[in-house]
């Protein structure tokens, strides 16, 4: 190679470089002009490879949305799937994230469960989490609501908390419109056992089963029952949309009410007879709490931190729930379920 054409060659190079940095530019401007939903979607996490492939399934009669791609590769066959949400403070390491998932991990027949949990992400820090923790389903659901930082922990009645809890209930009913059905769990919710057999749900005859906090022994009575948005399972269908949407409409005329509270209320106004909606009430016996412990030991499914004011104590009194709960399983404890008292809740309402 003479010296002479080196510096062609340089120059060559250089042209090449600066066309392939010209079209990079060129397709990373188009990319980004052309889909402002990139940008605002709340997966901002994603990588051009996630994207593109994204993409490619979406123009091939793939899912419609982010959110129907995160439902359809949770749910069953018959588009049912168990639905939770956490924010940075639940998500935190030894927070109820994890009491949760442990919960699955060494429940009676729940651990096959994990695969059609979808963990709904409030923000950012709850999403990058649940994503570090592998093995579950994560989705970050977009623009969190009314500009509200809803990372920390939401005290029991707070602003954050009711607003969170409205978040929630849109996208429930935005889940219900996609034409998934799904159990919703609190994550201070702990599943000692499978509760799908336990709900003993009668398709096509019933759209809402839903816990409370205290039963009063007629599943039927939902009028004389207080229930409890903690755990429910919801059939799609045009009678529960109508019902989310009127849920979460209510929202505008319900101000410093929680969301529950505000159920209760179009409850007793009866607005599941106005929407045909069939409900029925869970026995605490299988879906019990801390405000009315099951007594039952062969059939308790799920136990709910309810009446407890904060974060700290649900923790120390599920994890004593769990412990009581993994020397059963083992077979070291009597029959005759005898919960630990649960002092730390007890004492956050002072
Ligand atoms: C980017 O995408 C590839 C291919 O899907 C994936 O293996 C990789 O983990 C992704 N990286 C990040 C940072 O998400
Ligand atoms: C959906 O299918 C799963 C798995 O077969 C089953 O356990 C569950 O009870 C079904 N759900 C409903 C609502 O029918
Ligand atoms: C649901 O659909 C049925 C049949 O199309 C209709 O008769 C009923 O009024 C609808 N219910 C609600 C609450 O929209």
């Amino acid at each position: 190679m003479s010296a002479q054409s080196a510096p062609r060659q340089r120059c060559a190079l250089g042209q090449a470089v600066a066309v392939v940095a010209v079209c990079l530019l060129v397709v990373v401007g188009t990319y980004f002009l052309s889909s402002p939903a990139a940008a605002g979607d709340g997966e901002t996490e994603e990588n051009f490879s996630d994207i593109w492939r994204r993409r490619r399934s979406s123009a091939d009669a793939g899912p419609r949305d982010d959110l129907e791609a995160a439902l359809r590769g949770a749910a069953y066959a018959n588009r049912t799937l168990i639905l939770s949400v956490l924010n940075r403070a639940y998500a935190e390491e030894g927070g109820l994230l994890d009491l949760f998932l442990r919960s699955l991990r060494e429940g009676e027949d729940t651990e096959q469960l994990i695969a059609h949990v979808l963990l709904v992400a409030m923000d950012r820090p709850a999403f990058l989490r649940c994503r570090r923790l592998g093995g579950v389903r994560c989705y970050h659901l977009p623009a969190a609501m009314d500009g509200a930082d809803l990372s920390s922990e939401q005290l029991y009645m707070s602003h954050g908390f009711i607003s969170m809890m409205w978040g929630r209930i849109r996208l429930l009913g935005e889940v219900l419109n996609h034409g998934y059905s799904f159990i919703f769990t609190d994550l201070d919710v702990m599943w000692l056992r499978n509760p799908l057999p336990r709900l003993e749900y009668r398709a096509e005859q019933e759209d809402l089963l839903i816990s409370a906090d205290n039963f009063n022994g007629r599943p039927d009575d939902y009028a004389g029952n207080e229930l409890n948005t903690g755990f429910f399972f919801v059939a799609s269908n045009n009678r529960t949309a109508a019902l989310f949407d009127e849920w979460h409409a209510a929202r505008e005329v319900s101000a410093g009410m929680k969301e529950q509270d505000v159920l209760n209320e179009m409850k007793r106004h009866g607005a599941l007879r106005r929407f045909g909606v069939r409900a029925r009430i869970l026995d605490t016996a299988r879906f019990s709490g801390f405000c009315e412990d099951s007594r039952d030991a062969r059939e308790v499914a799920t136990v709910h931190a309810n009446c407890c004011r904060t974060m700290r104590a649900k923790v120390a009194d599920l994890n004593a729930v769990l412990a009581v709960a993994r020397r059963r399983l083992n077979g070291e404890a009597p029959s005759e379920l005898r919960w630990p008292a649960h002092l730390e809740c007890a004492k956050s309402w002072r």
